[in-house]
C-alpha cells in the first residue's frame, strides 16, 4: 500500500520537462501515423540527434512512414554520402520497415536521388501515393515547377477522391524567413490549383527553423527544415506566424484519425514544442480565395501548455 502511495505521489509530482515528452497525438488503431521531417543532409551530430529521437519516440508511436521536405543531402552524393547523409542516421527505423518519401529541395541532385530506392520515388521528380483510403500524399518537385508538373498535378488530383490531400515540396509557399521569404513564384503558380482542388494540408522545408502559419485561404501550412541545420535568429515572426521555432532542431509527428490531423512537434532533446489538431470541415464549392475542403486549425492550444497529468 505504501509502495502504491509512493508511485502516485511520483506521478503528481512529475517535472515539467518529463510533461513535455509526453506524447500528445490520440495514437489511435487504424489512424494514418507518420513523421516530418526537412534539411536533415548533413550526416553531422545534429541530424544524428534527431535521428534518435525519431527511434525513441517510435516505441510510443508506431508511425509507419517519414516525409522529407528536401535537402536530403548536402555536399557530395557518392553512395558513402547516401550511408553518412541517410542510411546511418536513419538505421534503427529504416530496419524497422519504416519507409521514407522524398522531395526534392535546391541541393539535390534529382538524377542520383529520384532513383534511389529508399526515397522511394520510383525514378520521378514528383509523384504521389496513398497509404489509406481517404488520404493521398502528393511530392511536388518546387525547384521547378514546369507546365508537365502543373498538368500532372492537376490531372492527379481530379482524379484523386481522396478527402485528404496534402501536399509535401522543398520551398514554403508563405514563410516569415529573413533569409528566404515566401516562395511568391511557386506560390503563384501552385496556389490556384491547392485552391481548386480542396488541399488541405502543405508541409515545406528549405527554411533551417520551425513554422506554423496561420491558415491561408483555408490551407493549413507547416514549415520544418530544422531536423539538422538551424539558422538561429532567422525567424522574423509576422502575420503570418502562428507558432515559430529558430532556436532548436526539430522533427513533427503527425495522425489523420478520421476529419481530424493532430501534429507534434519535438526537439533534439525531445521535448515537445509544438502540438495541436486541424480539422476538415467537409466539401464547400471552391473559389479562387479558398479551398474546397477548409480546415478548422488550432483545435488545441499552442505551444504546449501541459495538460492534465496522465497516469501512464
Ligand atoms: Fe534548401
Amino acid at each position: 500500500m505504501r509502495r502504491l502511495v509512493f508511485i502516485a505521489v511520483l506521478i503528481a509530482t512529475l517535472p515539467l520537462p518529463i510533461a513535455g515528452q509526453e506524447l500528445r497525438l490520440p495514437n489511435k488503431p487504424g489512424s494514418v501515423k507518420f513523421a516530418v521531417i526537412g534539411d536533415t543532409g548533413t550526416g553531422d551530430r545534429n541530424q544524428v540527434a534527431i535521428a534518435n529521437e525519431l527511434a525513441s519516440w517510435r516505441t510510443r508511436y508506431p508511425y509507419e512512414f517519414v516525409v522529407m521536405m528536401g535537402d536530403n543531402l548536402y555536399g557530395g552524393e557518392n553512395p558513402k554520402d547516401f550511408d553518412k547523409k541517410f542510411g546511418t542516421p536513419y538505421k534503427p527505423i529504416l530496419g524497422a520497415g519504416v519507409k521514407f518519401y522524398a522531395a526534392l529541395g535546391n541541393h539535390d541532385d534529382a538524377a542520383l536521388q529520384r532513383n534511389y530506392k529508399p526515397f522511394n520515388m520510383n525514378g520521378e521528380r514528383f509523384y504521389s501515393f496513398k497509404p489509406q483510403g481517404g488520404v493521398r500524399f502528393f511530392a511536388l518537385d518546387s525547384n521547378y515547377v514546369d507546365k508537365a508538373q502543373l498538368d500532372w498535378l492537376e490531372k492527379e488530383l481530379t482524379a484523386s477522391g481522396s478527402e485528404w490531400k496534402i501536399m509535401f515540396f522543398h520551398h514554403p509557399l508563405y514563410s516569415s524567413g529573413e533569409t528566404h521569404g515566401s516562395a511568391e513564384l511557386q506560390r503563384g503558380l501552385l496556389e490556384p490549383v491547392f485552391l481548386k482542388h480542396g488541399v488541405n494540408v502543405v508541409l515545406s522545408g528549405h527554411e533551417h527553423f520551425y513554422e506554423r502559419i496561420k491558415p491561408q485561404k483555408g490551407i493549413a501550412y507547416f514549415i520544418i527544415g530544422s531536423s539538422a541545420k538551424l539558422r538561429k535568429g532567422d525567424l522574423a515572426k509576422s502575420e503570418l506566424t502562428a507558432y515559430g521555432n529558430d532556436s532548436e532542431y526539430a522533427f513533427m509527428l503527425m495522425e489523420i484519425a478520421g476529419d481530424e490531423l493532430f501534429f507534434q512537434t519535438i526537439n533534439q532533446s525531445g521535448k515537445t514544442i509544438d502540438t495541436g489538431s486541424i480539422k476538415r470541415v467537409g466539401k464547400v464549392d471552391p473559389t479562387p480565395a479558398r479551398t474546397a475542403q477548409p480546415v478548422v486549425p488550432q483545435a488545441k492550444p499552442s505551444p504546449v501548455q501541459p495538460g492534465p497529468r496522465q497516469s501512464k
